[in-house]
């Protein structure tokens, strides 16, 4: 991979390390992962030595078409799959298992069992986890209900709520965990447009109130500009980094924007044009790009 992406090109780290000041320790840290499935028959390379850095509070996208290797990639920092190749670090410790410090959002939110209630979902992990007492989670619980807005459905069943609700309920118990790092696989793409739309725009409003810190995985080009101050994108089966983006400048008011569509399209090119020249990163214009050929 290009040195150049190793270090970090979009955050204030870039331009500390540009005038050799010293730097913290990122928050996550994925050197060189490569990350292998084996079957009997085969072993099916999902990513090849792929690397990035996330600091707090960065929304950091991984964006790549069908197959790339994002679910994995994101499984591997969940502690659920160990790399072939590399290493995961987490506020400097190897991560080796999973852990309370990373939750994921899924996209399917029958993850929340449905004979719990909305705050039960909400205080389960936390008791589960032994992070906190019956008291103090229902405590914690309300906080974060009234966070996504559904403080007057805490007794409802997660089946007389809607996808969107559902999707709000889910990250409620997320952020309650008060993880370093929350990460989410596709957590809109089962809603309908609108739905998805809203979602967006109420995970940045949270986002500004928490400050948390965000991995998300998604194939939407859009939904990556809008939600993400970071994009890595990543190349067809195994995923590579292709290249690494700052787009901290978009948000839903964006869309449609001049400007957007010309990123999004260059995004695209990015993705896609694998088999033509390089794209020079000049032409991209992007502000702050770094490509690896
Ligand atoms: N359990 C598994 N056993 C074997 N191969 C797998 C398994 N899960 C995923 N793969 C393979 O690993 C590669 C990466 O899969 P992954 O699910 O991470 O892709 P993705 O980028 O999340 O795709 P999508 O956008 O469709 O969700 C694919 O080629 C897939 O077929
Ligand atoms: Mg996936």
């Amino acid at each position: 991979m290009n040195a150049v992406l190793q270090s970090h090109t979009a955050s204030n780290r870039s331009h500390a390390q540009e005038a050799n000041q010293p730097t913290a320790e990122a928050l996550l840290q994925v050197q060189g992962v490569s990350l292998e499935y084996r079957t009997p028959e085969r072993v099916v390379r999902a990513t090849h030595q792929v690397s990035f850095e996330i600091d707090p509070a960065d929304r950091f996208v991984l964006l790549g078409p069908s197959g790339c290797g994002k679910s994995t990639l994101l499984k591997a920092v969940a502690g659920f799959i160990t790399p072939s190749e590399g290493q995961i670090r987490l506020a400097g410790q190897q991560v080796k298992e999973p852990g309370p410090d990373r939750i994921v959002v899924f996209q399917e939110f029958d993850q929340l069992p449905p004979w719990k209630t909305v705050i039960e979902n909400v205080m389960f992990p936390l008791l589960a986890s032994r992070t906190l007492k019956r008291r103090e989670a229902e405590e914690r619980a309300r906080h974060y209900l009234e966070k996504v807005g559904l403080s007057t459905f805490a007794n409802a069943y997660p089946h007389t709520l809607s996808g969107g609700m559902k999707a709000r309920v889910a990250i409620a118990r997320a952020l309650a965990m008060q993880p370093k790092i929350l990460l989410m696989d596709e957590p809109f793409a089962a809603l309908d447009a609108l739905t998805r739309r809203k979602m967006q725009e109420e995970l940045l409003e949270l986002w500004e109130e928490v400050r948390f810190t965000l991995l998300f995985v998604t194939h939407s080009i859009e939904e990556a500009l809008v939600v993400g101050n970071r994009i890595l994108l990543l190349s067809p089966h195994p995923g590579r980094v292709r290249a690494e983006i700052n787009s901290h400048q978009y948000d839903l008011k964006s869309l449609g924007g001049v400007d957007f569509q010309a990123s999004a399209q260059r995004i695209h090119r990015l993705l896609f044009d694998e088999g033509e020249a390089p794209v020079a990163e000049q032409d991209l214009r992007f502000q702050d790009i770094r490509i690896a050929y």
